[in-house]
């Protein structure tokens, strides 16, 4: 499967192990970034994947950071994107089955790397279940984005890459 994966500068080497994973396990990976420890800003790489996602560049998405809760609601604001934030198997089976979820959110720092790979396995091989209720439901949840600025260039982003240089922000 073609998978785009993006994280923060927090859990660069979590995003680094899973790409290796993956690719040992025969995906293909679009490495969206960061790509090192220097401090950036989550949203830039969650409407990466996530644009790699709506355009159908990638079958699934996956982000990562410290709490994976800034980058799944990121890639979340993206038209398309179905982004549930996983720590469990279950939820990950769920997601996939009920709401074709098409975007795994983790949470580096918060979930075990051996927990992370099942998550993924399970998140990447269970199918969509379409029912008349689940069609429903997603047609409902994806009404809801409107208009995004998911596709928009990365200069929405420089007044906070800006603080950053700054030390405006600290983790
Ligand atoms: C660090 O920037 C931290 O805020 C980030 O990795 C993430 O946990 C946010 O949800």
């Amino acid at each position: 499967m073609k998978i785009a994966i993006g994280c923060d500068h927090i859990v660069t080497n979590i995003k680094d192990e899973m790409v290796q994973y993956l690719e040992a396990g025969g995906h293909e990976v679009i490495d969206c970034g960061t790509y090192d420890f220097e401090r950036t800003h989550y949203p830039i790489y969650g409407r990466r994947v996530a644009e790699q996602v709506v355009t159908n560049e990638v079958e699934r998405g996956i982000v990562i950071c410290g709490t994976g809760v800034g980058i799944t609601t990121s890639a979340n604001k993206v038209q398309g994107v179905r982004a549930p934030l996983v720590r469990d198997v279950t939820t990950a089976k769920m997601a996939r089955e009920q709401l074709d979820a098409n975007v795994l959110g983790i949470g580096g720092r918060i979930t075990g790397l051996g927990l992370m790979q099942e998550i993924v396995d399970v998140f990447l091989s269970t199918p969509y279940v379409e029912t008349e209720e689940s069609k429903q439901l997603i047609a409902s949840v994806d009404a809801l984005a409107s208009t995004s600025r998911g596709l928009d260039g990365d200069e929405i982003f420089d007044e906070f890459l800006e603080k950053w240089e700054a030390g405006c922000y600290v983790d």
